[in-house]
This record gives structure tokens, sequence and C-alpha cells, in this order.
């Protein structure tokens, strides 16, 4: 059966991430490359069901590579992970004639790609977007590495209170259930130490960390701790540090959301605009239910189900390179 794909529709899910303006404009651009109509569909699943789809040209998505953010908003639908919440974005889609979609965003957003694809039979793309880089199948996600030197820049500047006032500073950084940003910060920064997911015992360790660093030659430390229920955070941990060791001088230090704004790093552009032409691409080769990623700094094709699904482990050997560099 011949399968020409006439029109897509494109939107951004989940969590916004610096990098995204700048793959819907790859995905718009490389679509009219190829003589693919695009719509813009606003807010996600929600605007799918609510019927936000417009007519996107090129200069659409002019003058946008720089922005964070993503200018087709983003939302999280409940709606969408009903059946009846489906159909009615399947007949949206079919009203305006679209026939593949391209979704930016996380696992949630390809959690519902892959159901809906599968309903319908609908060829869907997905491009990752995260800040949280917790995607299997992808060395980096959209907006990590401009996070992840928001966060740099941060703790650079706290380190000048934590050094003039001999404190010890928890930090606590985004990540959901992963600690990439919380790793790679804490080394990039020169951090005394990370609290990840991935090694709950390293809470252990903490206080004999921290002691051996300020008895030697340290006068400050700052512990970079990924958000988690389990360790109760940055403020779960400092509790914990001001009772057994009320000698030191604590202070902690949440980013939040300043993590996800800002303009994208040049990696993160550089990036969105690859992937957003190998989404392209992928749908001229009749792929289907695949997220693009990079490995290797090579274009891949990884499965919804596997993207979602597999646990993509953190760099161990950045965990000893960081306790190295910390005496
Ligand atoms: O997935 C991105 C992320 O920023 C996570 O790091 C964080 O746990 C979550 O989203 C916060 O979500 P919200 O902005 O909805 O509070």
């Amino acid at each position: 059966m011949e399968y020409t794909i006439k029109t897509i529709g494109i939107f951004t899910s989940g969590g916004d991430a610096p990098g995204m303006n700048a793959a819907i404009r790859s995905v718009t651009r490389a679509a009219i490359f190829n003589n693919i109509k695009v719509k813009a569909i606003y807010r996600g699943y929600k605007g799918l069901i609510d019927n936000e789809i417009v007519d996107f040209k090129t200069q659409d998505v002019s003058n946008i590579v720089q922005q964070g953010g993503t200018i087709l908003k983003s939302a999280r639908c409940k709606e969408f992970m009903t059946k009846e919440g489906r159909q009615k974005a399947y007949e949206n889609m079919k009203s305006h004639e679209i026939d593949a979609l391209v979704a930016i965003g996380g696992d949630g957003t390809f959690t519902g790609a892959r159901i809906f694809a599968q309903e319908f039979n609908i060829p869907i793309i997905g491009i990752p977007g995260t800040i949280d880089n917790d995607l299997y199948g992808t060395d980096y996600t959209l907006g990590y590495d401009t996070a992840l030197n928001t966060i740099m820049n941060a703790v650079d500047k706290i380190r000048d209170t934590a050094s003039s006032h001999e404190r010890l500073f928890f930090i606590e950084v985004m990540g959901r259930d992963a600690g990439f940003l919380a790793l790679n910060s804490a080394v990039a920064s020169g951090a005394e130490a990370a609290i990840v997911p991935e090694r709950e015992t390293q809470v252990d360790q903490l206080a004999e960390l921290i002691q051996n660093g300020f008895r030697k030659t340290k006068n400050s430390s700052i512990v970079i701790v990924a958000e988690s229920e389990v360790t109760g955070g940055a403020a779960g941990l400092a509790e914990r540090m001001r009772t057994e060791y009320p000698n030191y001088d604590v202070r902690v230090t949440i980013l939040g959301h300043i993590q996800r704004g800002g303009s994208p790093t040049a990696q993160d552009r550089i990036l969105a605009s690859r992937m957003g032409v190998a989404a392209i691409d992928a749908l001229l080769d009749e792929q289907r239910s695949i997220m693009i990623g990079v490995v290797n700094n090579k274009i891949v094709h990884v499965p919804f189900t596997k993207a979602i699904k597999d646990d993509k482990p953190i760099n161990e050997d950045l965990l000893g390179v960081l306790q190295i560099l910390s005496i």
C-alpha cells in the first residue's frame, strides 16, 4: 500500500525544555523543504482534543531558535489518558487532514504517543525534550545541556557565599527520578558530593565525606542533591546534618524552575536542529513509533517502548571522578 505523508502535526508536551523551539523550527522547515504541510498543535494533547490547530509556514518559526520555553505551549492532559479523549483527538487530526505527528517531550509524551499510534494506526515520531536526560537510547535530550550550564553557573555563585562564610550548602536540582543533572553538575562545579536516586547509599557516606572535606583543606562544602521523596531532597538532608552535626553552618538552596528556562546552549540548538530534520527523514522513510536519539554523535531511532521503559544508567565512572576530586 502506498502511503504518502502530505501533512504533519507538531506539538510539545510535558515540561518545557530549552531547545524545544529550535526543534519546532527544524521540524517545520524540514517538512516544508520536503513539500509537506505543517499544522501546529497548541498545548500538546490538550490542543489536539480541543482542536487548537493552525497552519504553520516557514515564517512562523522565524527568530525562535534562541528562545527558551515552547511557542506551542505545553500542558499535561488527563483527558488524553481516556479512550474518549484520544478518539476526539483522532477526529480533529482527520478533520485537519493530518497524516502523521511529531511529538516533542519526555516519557509521558511518548507513553501517550505509543498508545495513540497503536490505536489509530498513526505514524508518530518523537523528539526527546526534557532537562532530565532520562530517556533510554539517547545520550542527550533537548534542554539537558542548557539546564546543566544553568545549574553550574548558579553553583559557582553560591560557592562565593559558601566560601566566604565557611558554610555547608545543600543545593537541590531537578531530574525527577534521575541523577544526570545532579551528578554532572556536581563534577562541573567542583562540588564535594552528589546525592543521586540511583545510589541511595551515598546518603550514609555523606557525613564522613563532609567531615573529611572540612577537616582537611576546605572551608566550605557544596553537596548537590537530586530532588527525591526518598531522601527528602536538600531540605531533608540539611535537617539531618543540623541534628547530627550542629557545629556546621548549613544552608539550603532549591534551584527550582530556573533550571528549565533560558536561551538554549549551542549544543542544544544544534541537537534540536539535527533531530528535527531526522524526524522528517524518519517519516519519509516510513518509520513510526520511534524516538529520534543521538548516540556517539550519530542519529539513531529508538522504539517508544524502549525509550520509555528501559533504564538509562548514570555514568559510574563519573561518580568515581567526583569522589577522587573532592578530597
Ligand atoms: O521533567 C522535567 C521536570 O522539570 C522535572 O525535573 C521535575 O521533577 C518536574 O519536571 C517538575 O514539573 P512541574 O513543572 O510540573 O512542577
